[in-house]
């Protein structure tokens, strides 16, 4: 969480910085703020708000050649002016953005800090303040830098001004994401490559527990010992075309529309030319030496996980448990004898499932990791990696990464079926291809859902999602999409389990959503709709092609039964997201949310 991006050449400054935290307002949108330098000294400017208010309080006369800039999701103090950053020293020499957490901030400022009069609650503060106070012991601000880096326990992605030092910018980094842009004349830094895409494609990547000193013509990278490291840079693999609008009023809404191109792609990417399944050797090695599968999520990632757990355990007939991240952290099961971790993450940075994987990793367990972003910390630190090749996911609610995530399950679950050799009477691709196809009939029908968004949701105050089976993993990611951008209590219910407690909420015209795609059920789910119709509830029926009766809702195109989640949800995406435009809801940046959850 937060956004960090910095920029030192002979540019406009604050519109690099400005442009560039746009792009990072995912990251989070509590605060922002900038420092910039020139003759005159340093300007810092910061809101409570996004990033458009910071835009209005920025005079457009300013003129710099190198700034920070910060985006805030705020775990260590309310979101206010005094808790955005930039944060300053006492004597206003050094300013800071960071990104992070610092877990010792309170054992530092008590160690070293008892004088200092903080003007914020963040533990960021506490970072500037300890530079100052190494720096009046050393005089030298790039080892003042090291050296503090050297006391921080936590994660940290930080930029640095010295306004004694209008040549450089100081960079470091731990568990949180940073990158350096290369460019000519200039270099940039930010939390994320899509920040400064318009000024470089050209990035070099920064390890933790590095820093960087950033000129206008060069870059020097040191450990915490001041050793100097070389690296080479890379090119990004992002258009930039992705990381625009286009004509869609919300990235929501483009996103959903890109799933059927995301099924081909990955269709694509993991098949040879002779329409062989194309999986890493090691990845098959891993997924047939395992006597147990342990899936690791958060959110959205948690419900492809329970979908992926389906196809694992019916396909390839391995046992599977999926657990949400923060809570196998500090909880851990008995594992058995050979265990493989599989960690689903679409940003692959989310801390909770970080956590897990650093202890899974000490006890000598093997990790994949299945994420739309290949250099992130989940990829680098799992032993082998699985794209999801989604593109970027700009919306904070996800979508394409969702249906990307079960494809993917879908893949390496037949793949490895294969490989034991099991009976199979599946053809992924073919399979895939078609939920393409029926994805691509579902976006066309949004006028439809837009009609049942406004006449089921538009002044509920909360709503159900009920389904068996399948359906009911389905369900859960129903109601989480649902409640994170219209702001309405959702639940989502294993069809029979509503009766034993829940039924209690029912009431007249309260919206009942049943998800009816699943053949061994459908008798049942029909059965369950009837019981909560009978106590007053509004029902809506979304089933599929074959099983549909007269009354249903909606009708989604048949496609196989293994795979019906990556039909099924589509509408209810749709659904969600007419109901927050109706309801007047910001759809890309709901209220309280980042994405990209780097704090546990
Ligand atoms: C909801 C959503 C979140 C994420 C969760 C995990 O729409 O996006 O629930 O799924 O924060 O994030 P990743 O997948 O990046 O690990």
């Amino acid at each position: 969480m937060c956004g960090i991006v910095g920029y030192i050449g002979q540019d406009d400054t604050k519109e690099v910085l400005l442009n560039g935290l746009e792009k990072l307002e995912y990251r989070g949108y509590d605060s922002a703020g900038i420092a910039t330098l020139n003759d005159t000294g340093v300007q810092v400017v910061k809101v409570k708000g996004r990033i458009a208010k910071l835009r209005e309080s920025i005079d457009s006369s300013l003129r710099a050649t190198m700034g920070i800039g910060h985006t805030r999701w705020a775990t260590h103090g309310v979101p206010s002016e005094e808790n955005a950053h930039p944060h300053q020293s006492v004597s206003g020499r050094f300013t800071l953005v960071h990104n992070g957490v610092i877990e010792n901030y309170q054992e530092l400022k008590e160690n070293y800090l008892g004088n200092v009069r903080f003007v914020s609650e963040t533990d960021t503060e506490v970072i500037v303040q300890l530079i100052e106070k190494l720096f009046a012991e050393t005089n030298n601000t790039a080892a003042a830098f090291r050296k503090a880096m050297r006391l921080l326990k936590g994660s940290y992605a930080i930029g640095m001004i010295d306004h004694e030092n209008k040549d450089t910018l100081y960079v470091a980094k731990n568990k949180s994401p940073l990158l350096v842009g290369l460019g000519n004349g200039f270099n940039v830094v930010a939390s994320d490559a899509m920040a400064t895409l318009k000024a470089t494609d050209q990035y070099v990547e920064i390890h933790d527990q590095e820093v960087v000193l950033v000129h206008r013509e060069y870059i020097e990278i040191h450990d915490l010992d001041g050793n100097s490291i070389m690296r080479e840079p890379y090119t990004a693999q992002i258009d930039a075309n992705d990381i625009e609008k286009g004509t869609y009023p919300h990235f929501m809404l483009k996103e959903i529309d890109e799933q059927p191109f995301v099924m081909r792609k990955i269709i694509r990417e993991y098949q040879t030319e002779n329409n062989e399944l194309k999986l890493d050797q090691n990845i098959r090695q891993a997924m047939n030496s395992c006597d147990r599968i342990y899936i690791i999520a958060a959110g959205t990632s948690y419900h492809a996980g329970l979908v992926g757990k389906e196809f694992i355990e019916k396909l390839a007939n391995v046992p599977v448990e999926v657990h949400i991240a923060s809570e196998f952290s500090y909880n851990m099961p008995l594992l058995s004898e050979k265990p493989l971790f599989i960690f689903i993450s679409q940003s692959g940075e989310t801390a909770d499932s970080r956590a897990v994987l650093v202890k899974i990793k000490e006890m000598g367990h093997p990790a994949l990791t299945i994420t739309n972003v290949p250099g992130s910390t989940l990829s680098r630190e799992a032993d082998y990696t699985l794209n999801l090749y989604a593109g970027p996911e700009i919306a904070v609610a996800s979508t394409k990464a969702y249906t990307a995530q079960i494809a993917v399950l879908a893949i390496l679950a037949v793949d490895t079926a294969k490989t034991k050799g099991l009976p199979l009477d599946f053809d992924p691709m073919q399979e895939l291809a078609i939920v393409a196809n029926a994805m691509e009939v579902l976006t066309d029908q949004k006028e439809a859902i837009e009609d049942l968004a406004r006449k089921y949701l538009h002044t509920a105050r909360n709503a159900f999602f009920i389904g068996r089976s399948v359906d009911y993993h389905v369900c859960l990611e129903a109601a989480l999409k649902l409640k994170e951008i219209s702001y309405i209590q959702a639940e989502g219910f294993a069809g029979g389990e509503l009766k034993h407690g829940t039924i209690a909420l029912i009431e007249e015209g309260t919206p009942v959503i049943a998800l009816a795609t699943q053949e061994n059920v459908n008798y049942s789910i029909r059965g369950n709709v009837q019981e909560v119709v009978a106590r007053g509830a509004n029902d809506m029926v979304i089933s599929m092609k074959g099983l549909e009766r007269d009354t249903d809702a909606f009708v989604i195109p048949h496609v196989h039964e293994l795979l019906t989640p990556l039909a099924s949800v589509v509408p209810l995406q749709l659904l969600s997201y007419y109901a927050a435009l109706h309801r007047d809801c910001d759809v890309d940046k709901p209220r309280n949310l980042a994405k990209s959850v780097t704090v546990e």
